[in-house]
């Protein structure tokens, strides 16, 4: 088994290149689906959930080819039977449903799985796709969808979901007639999955808005596409910089869509700077020597504070000075890491979907286990601030979301290594 070593205590200094959204190249990869021509996607980043995505591709008669930074995906073979192993390990293999139903009229895919955040239903996902006329059943543990052809029609979410959202304007892509999603999710990779398909030749319209409005066309078009920079990625490095104290340029940082993050930074106290649209530098003595400021963090939909970085940054309030209360309205229960931070020395109390956090003089190393993806990545912002050694496992976690991490870490200063325990 794999862990990851980190002797804390460490400054960073340099640049972090921040490579391409995990949350927009998976869909990104599902849409190329839509279409029997060649797509091409750049910067898609090297992590294990697009491993698992490119398993479910090819395990439908898809080619897909990795060339450096990219992905080249044809499918002109499509298959409606998904291969269940990646689906149960990760969550986002249910965004092949739309695509795949909008083009071959069924699909028969598993139950999904993927980081253990509470109950994460898809029923949004299937009340949209009968609401456009398909039919749902489930037998063994699968869900069946068909459908001769999907027909557009309004569709109103009770909650704003990204991936119920995401499938739905892909379903809606091909389908007869208009489709309104009325409550969509505003996050910006639903904004990179309509650029996208709208190069293919999609009529998308909406995405960062409520309302998002799709007129079905009859196929798409194969296209080239560059996949966003991933705006977790960079909150998760500027977060670890303000704990551990740095001087750190991260770039291409998307500043604009990190504006609820770097809001409650500047409460804290963090001394950051953009200097330019897609770059953010951050300066830190410390989380010890600056004596940050404690704060009230609700994690919302977007452009409310990402419940992506939730765990990240309650990590870094267990150094403030004082008391503060972290409320995650998204997931019902990602505080899965709380008890490992314990072990660490933090004070931290978790009632339901809110955490109460008092802030402590200092942190000490120890051996803690990442729950799941960002509960790992608090781990790491922790374990860079605490006085010693710590061992971090489940790095399975860690690599779904997060490619070379203790590479680029170690690259800005950071003793942190690989180990097999
Ligand atoms: C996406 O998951 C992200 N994953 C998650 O990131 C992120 O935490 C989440 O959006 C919220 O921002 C990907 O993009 C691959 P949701 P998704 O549907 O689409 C409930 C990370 O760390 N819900 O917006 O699955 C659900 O239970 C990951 O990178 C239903 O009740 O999230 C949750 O409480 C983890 N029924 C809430 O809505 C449904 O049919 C939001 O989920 C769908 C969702």
């Amino acid at each position: 088994m794999e862990a990851i070593w980190i002797q804390g205590g460490n400054q960073l200094a340099g640049n972090i290149a921040i490579y391409g959204a995990k949350n927009s190249a998976l869909k990104l990869m599902a849409a190329a689906l839509l279409t029997d021509q060649p797509c091409r996607l750049d910067n898609v980043p090297d992590i294990r959930d697009v491993r698992l995505m490119v398993q479910i591709l090819e395990g439908m008669g898809v080619q897909v080819r990795r060339e450096g930074e990219s992905l080249l995906i044809e499918a002109k073979e499509l298959g409606t039977e998904v291969p269940p192993e990646p689906v149960r390990e990760m969550r986002a293999g249910i965004q092949v449903m739309g695509p795949v139903v909008a083009r071959k009229g069924r699909i028969r895919i598993f139950q999904p799985g993927g980081c253990s955040l509470g109950p994460r239903p898809i029923d949004f996902h299937l009340r949209g796709l009968e609401a456009m006329g398909a039919r749902v059943r489930e037998e063994h543990g699968f869900i069946v969808v068909e459908a001769e052809r999907l027909r557009g029609t309004d569709i109103y979410l009770d909650f704003p979901s990204v991936g119920a959202t995401e499938n739905l304007m892909m379903a809606a892509v091909l389908a007869e007639g208009t489709t309104v999603i009325h409550n969509a999710a505003r996050e910006p990779e639903i904004g990179d999955a309509e650029k996208f398909l709208n190069q293919c030749g999609a009529r998308v319209s909406g995405a960062g808005t409520g309302v998002i409005r799709v007129e079905g066309v009859t196929s798409l078009q194969g296209t080239s596409y560059q996949v966003m920079p991933d705006r977790i990625e960079a909150a998760t490095f500027l977060i670890a910089a303000a704990a551990a104290g740095a001087d750190l340029t991260l770039r291409p940082a998307p500043v604009v869509h990190l504006e609820a993050v770097l809001a409650k930074l500047s409460q804290i106290g963090v001394d950051w700077e953009s200097p330019d649209p897609m770059t953010l530098r951050v300066r830190s003595q410390g989380a010890l020597a600056e004596g940050y400021r404690p704060v009230h963090v609700r994690a919302l939909p977007y452009p409310g504070f990402p419940t992506d970085v939730q765990p990240q940054i309650t990590a870094l309030l267990t150094l403030a000075r004082g008391t503060s209360i972290v409320t995650d309205e998204v997931h019902a229960a990602r505080f899965g890491y709380a008890g490992e931070l314990r072990r660490m020395g933090a004070q931290i109390w978790v009632e339901g979907r809110t955490a109460v956090i008092k802030g402590c003089s200092h942190l000490t190393g120890a051996r803690v286990t990442a729950p799941d993806l960002r509960g790992g990545a608090a781990l790491i912002v922790a374990a860079l601030a605490a006085e010693g050694e710590s061992l971090i496992e489940g790095v399975v976690h860690l690599d779904r979301g997060y490619a070379r991490l203790e590479e680029r870490l170690r690259q800005v200063g950071a003793r942190i290594c690989r180990l097999e325990v």
